[in-house]
């Protein structure tokens, strides 16, 4: 064996005994390196005669190729075992159960669950959800939506004042959602579709009052809208929400300083002890107040009433929460007790959609 192929063999063991690319990296500078050992012999051909440096010279250079063909092919061999281990070592079992976590423990509340509800049903209609603050002014929760000074109906509202200001102003907690209509028709032009779900507040409590309360609210303003459309969109909406195919609807002559003609409406419900089946029998259940938007409410919000008109509607959320699912108590709902949340919450991945079931 010539001394070139005894290096070659000892390079070669070298190279199939680096377990990984370190150790081949180690490997090339030990050989290719400037103080490697092919290089090594590469510096003696300095040397030799120039016969001699010929073929030494073409065969020190053939060991060298050699050498770096050797090191590219373990190299890309290791580099597969590399991936290969790193895939083995990060696989997930896809078929193992979700570990139970906060989705799984943590429960939506009805009224959450409720607005979700009727957002949906709404939105399906072509309206959309309108905000406005729980902090508001006397103008748009009473003057605005023509309450006169002094009128009676101020008083019904039990309304919570904040301190007075400087100039004798009192902000107030809204009794309730329908500044949310002036505040829509000011920000935008007609045609209006929005409901507005949120909270209201009202000095009362008992079985079926808390002092913090939910509304929503409906709004739709255009040129043409009459009472009819009002009367089939609260009819589907109470039909998709409490998932019957017919109701019954009662229309009765009321007051709101804010529409005219003003209505409350009944739906036709069965009573057995303390149950209400909704869509069934021939009892009556108060439902909602609506009516046609008042031209003062229109004019004060900055539109022609000669132009536009249409219709409004509230309804209490609490309310409807506790008929549709059976809950008897509305002060447990802001109790936050967690046993009654587990009983009466619902699943956070499971929400409602017309497709998918309200509460599926
Ligand atoms: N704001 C009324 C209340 O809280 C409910 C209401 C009645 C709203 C009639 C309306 C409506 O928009 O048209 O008692």
């Amino acid at each position: 064996m010539t001394d070139i192929e005894q290096l070659e063999a000892s390079i070669l063991d070298d190279i199939h005994a680096a377990a990984d690319e370190a150790a081949l990296e180690s490997v090339r500078v030990a050989t290719l390196g400037k103080q490697g050992s092919v290089s090594a012999l590469l510096k003696t051909l300095g040397a030799m005669s120039p016969d001699e440096r010929r073929t030494r010279g073409a065969a020190i250079n053939a060991l060298k190729d050699r050498v770096g063909l050797a090191i590219a092919d373990r190299k890309a061999v290791l580099k597969d075992a590399a991936l290969d281990a790193r895939l083995a070592r990060e696989t997930v079992d896809i078929t193992l159960p979700v570990r139970p976590g906060p989705l799984a423990e943590g429960r939506i509340h009805p009224v959450s669950q409720v607005i979700d509800e009727i957002t949906a049903i709404f939105t399906d209609m072509g309206f959309s959800v309108a905000e406005g603050p729980d902090i508001e002014t006397d103008h748009y929760n009473f003057t605005a939506l023509n309450f006169p000074p002094d009128h009676p109906a101020r008083e019904m509202h039990d309304t919570f004042f904040l301190k007075p200001k400087q100039d004798g102003s009192r902000l107030l907690l809204r009794t309730h959602t329908s500044p949310v209509q002036v505040r829509t028709m000011e920000r935008e032009k007609p045609p209006i579709r929005i409901i507005a779900p949120g909270r209201t507040y009202r000095c009362d409590s008992d079985a079926t009052h808390t002092p913090m309360f939910h509304q929503v609210e409906g709004l739709v303003i255009d040129e043409t809208t009459h009472f009819g459309h009002l009367k089939w969109v609260l009819e589907e909406f109470l039909k998709a929400f409490f998932e019957v195919d017919e109701v019954k609807t009662r229309f009765r002559p009321s007051f709101f300083p804010f529409t005219e003609p003003s209505m409350e409406v009944d739906v036709g419900c069965k009573r057995s002890g303390s149950e209400i089946r909704i869509g069934e029998g021939d009892d009556w259940l108060e439902i909602l107040g609506c009516g046609m938007v008042h031209p003062n409410v229109i004019r004060s919000a900055g539109l022609d009433p000669d132009r536009y008109q249409g219709f409004a509607f509230g309804m209490g959320i609490d309310r409807i929460a506790m008929l549709k699912y059976g809950m008897p108590d509305l002060r447990a709902f802001f109790d936050a007790d967690v046993r009654w949340l587990r009983h009466y919450g619902f699943r956070p991945l499971d929400l409602p959609s017309l497709y998918g079931g309200l509460t599926s």
